[in-house]
């Protein structure tokens, strides 16, 4: 093909290198964009009709052309080429062969700097809302295993140290939270993607009196860009759904590096579905929680298209550049990662077997109750810090005598202090500790139930 058959070969006298077509074509990744093309594309035509630079006629052909080429594309019959570079040269070259020259008008007004705007804007709103679905998807999940499993008791850990008692229902919705402010997160992206660019032209605005508030009418924005530099040039709507993305990931991947821990023999707390887990090629005796460390491996992936695409933007220039072509891979890759990562968690929660007994019992070490008893001396007068000390040498004396926190006589716990109870021992227990954390957001049963209960009334927020 000579440059005099590109759509701009006009002033060229030379023909585009073979090499060069390959290295500046985007058809091989854009074509996933065609059905926004599309619409942005009809939408675009029936606003050139409103304002007369077409014929309702010529409006009805081309409309006509533009959905036989979608069917083509989605059929897998439409021959894409890499000389018409991306998805917009592609289809307006299929619509040529259909209609003949009366396809030439489609593109009045229009840039392919605010038609790719568009069409990002377009799959990035409908991508949102894919994965908001599916962020729901696995909040639902965590919500119904918390309710299954509202009297397990296992221990909470802060420096991975075992620290307090704690419900395990009350740490599956730890999860459903971080969850939730993500879904406010895609909310609030989607906000800002759903505005409409087209009539900004290639970067000036347009000469013809398409009503932009029409189009964006149709195609179902609330309003319209505000300056025509910016719409062609932005993709802070891009970088921000992969920031949300990013974070998906990152609470994926904290459940599931829990996963793997407590699928181990060390803890031993859960066992994984073996549909879910892959064997080794050598010792027959191994069952390998593949889901989850490939969650935590792809975590990667997204934040490197994160910053794939802050690095793009960092020193551009307005308007649009080329450079500006980089945003879709990183964006499509992530949007795939990011969806089969939250399928498959939402697919595999259900199926967790819950080892109750294991986790108990590395409850039921007293220790993690160390705190009752100074919160016990504190509701008898003493200083919080005073009863931090006697519990502490409480705490030694049992560590060097190999005894347990629930196990002295009541003379031996005297001698640390004349306040503790003559019977604190048969109140030292996971339960008792658990029980009195009723506060919004406590482990308490009580409180844990009020807040599934606001959960699945959807008042979850
Ligand atoms: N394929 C291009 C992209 O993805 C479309 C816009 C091209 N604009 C241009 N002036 N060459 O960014």
């Amino acid at each position: 093909m000579t440059s005099s058959d590109k759509p701009w070969g006009g002033r060229f006298t030379e023909p585009t290198k073979p090499t060069v077509e390959t290295f500046t074509a985007s058809i091989p990744f854009d074509w996933r964009l065609y059905r926004h093309d599309i619409a942005g594309s009809i939408a675009h035509c029936r606003a050139l009709a409103e304002a007369k630079l077409i014929s309702p006629a010529e409006r009805d052909q081309i409309i006509q052309g533009l959905k036989a080429i979608e069917s083509e594309i989605a059929a897998g019959r439409f021959p894409f080429s890499m000389q018409y570079e991306d998805i917009h040269m592609n289809v307006e070259h299929g619509l040529a062969e259909r209609i003949g020259p009366v396809a030439g008008k489609l593109h009045t007004g229009r840039s392919r700097n605010d038609q790719v705007a568009l069409d990002l804007r377009l799959y990035v709103r409908e991508e949102l809302d894919a994965i908001g679905d599916l962020l729901r998807g696995v909040q639902q999940a965590l919500a119904h295993s918390a309710s299954r499993h509202l009297d397990v008791i296992l221990p909470g850990y802060t420096h991975l140290q075992r620290a307090q008692p704690v419900l395990l229902a009350h740490h599956l919705l730890a999860y459903y939270e971080m969850f939730q402010r993500d879904a406010e997160r895609l909310r609030d992206a989607r906000n800002r993607a759903n505005r409409m660019p087209l009539g900004s032209g290639a970067l000036a605005g347009t000469n013809y009196p398409i009503n932009r508030e029409l189009i964006a009418e149709y195609l179902d924005f609330p309003i319209v860009t505000k300056n025509s530099l910016d719409a062609v040039s932005d993709r802070d709507f891009v970088i921000e759904s992969l920031s949300a993305f990013a974070l998906i990931m990152m609470h994926l991947s904290r459940l599931a590096e829990e996963l793997v821990l407590w699928s181990s023999a060390e803890f031993g707390f859960i066992e994984l579905p073996d549909g879910f887990c892959t064997g080794s090629s050598m010792m027959p005796q191994k069952k390998n929680p593949d889901v989850p460390e490939l969650i935590r491996g792809k975590t990667g992936r997204v934040y490197g298209s994160l910053v794939a695409l802050l690095t793009t933007t960092k020193a551009l220039p307005l308007a649009y550049n080329k450079d500006l072509q980089e945003d879709k891979e990183p964006l499509f890759d992530a949007v795939e990662t990011v969806k089969a990562c939250l399928a498959i968690t939402a697919e595999m929660l259900p199926g967790l077997r819950v080892k109750i007994d294991t986790m108990a019992a590395a409850a039921a070490d007293s220790l993690l109750l160390a705190t009752e008893i100074a919160d016990d001396l504190v509701t008898k007068g003493l200083p919080f810090r005073e009863a931090h000390a006697v519990v502490g040498k409480l705490v030694r004396f049992c560590l060097e005598s190999g005894r347990p926190l629930s196990g002295l006589s009541s003379e031996e716990y005297r001698r640390f202090s004349p306040l503790i109870d003559a019977d604190l021992a048969s109140r030292l227990t996971p339960e008792a500790a658990i029980a009195r954390k009723t506060q919004i957001g406590g482990t308490a049963g009580e409180a844990v139930r009020q807040r599934l209960r606001e959960i699945t009334k959807g008042a979850g927020k």
